[in-house]
């Protein structure tokens, strides 16, 4: 069982939201969190599309996630909302999936008109799952350059992500739900 999942509901091969959770991954792993990344466009469709809640996938993903310390999950903005792909997969966990897990939500977008999204679709759908969200982080696609390394370029981005980070750490520790995680 991973410390930390990372969920990302981007359907997209060359995913900026893949690309920024990779990032805050690596930067986890070195505060010494085991990780578990789970992509909706690596789960079988047909699961997704039809329901499938037997799905052995859906079931080890489930499982994962309630034994989770702490989870992130990101999208991107797709009209003005989390990706519909996110939640094909977020509809067939559990009723109480993130009960009492502290969850980062994060988004990319194309616009700065709909930095909104994290707080009128995300953290709701985060809260149905019982999920505890912290602030959240939106990045424009101005602000990341998936080709490098580190693909949040823009410096003040950049600061608010560790500072976010930091606090989820925090929120983890506080938790208590690392032991369960080992
Ligand atoms: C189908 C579709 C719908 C989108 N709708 C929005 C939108 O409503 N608002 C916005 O700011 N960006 C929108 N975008 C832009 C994406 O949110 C943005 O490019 C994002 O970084 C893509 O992330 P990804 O590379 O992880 O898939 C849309 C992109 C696509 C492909």
């Amino acid at each position: 069982m991973s410390d930390i999942v990372i969920i990302s509901g981007s359907p997209s091969d060359f995913s900026g939201t893949g690309k920024v959770l990779d990032y805050l991954g690596r930067l986890l792993e070195r505060e010494h969190f085991s990780i578990r990344h789970i992509a909706v466009k690596d789960v079988p469709p047909e699961d997704l599309i039809y329901g499938n809640f037997h799905s052995a996938v859906i079931k080890k993903i489930s499982c994962d996630i309630q034994g989770a310390a702490g989870v992130i999950v990101g999208s991107p903005v797709y009209k003005a909302a989390y990706s519909g792909a996110l939640k094909t997969l977020l509809d067939l966990l559990p009723q109480d999936a993130f009960k009492n897990i502290p969850v980062l939500p994060l988004m990319t977008g194309g616009s700065r008109g709909h930095l909104l999204a994290i707080e009128f679709s995300l953290k709701p759908l985060i809260a149905s799952l019982k999920g505890k969200s912290l602030q959240g982080l939106y990045f424009l696609d101005s602000q990341i350059d998936k080709q490098q390394k580190n693909p949040i370029i823009d410096e003040e981005s950049l600061l608010r992500t560790k500072k976010q980070l930091h606090e989820f750490i925090e929120d983890i520790k506080k938790s208590n739900r690392l032991a369960a995680a080992l």
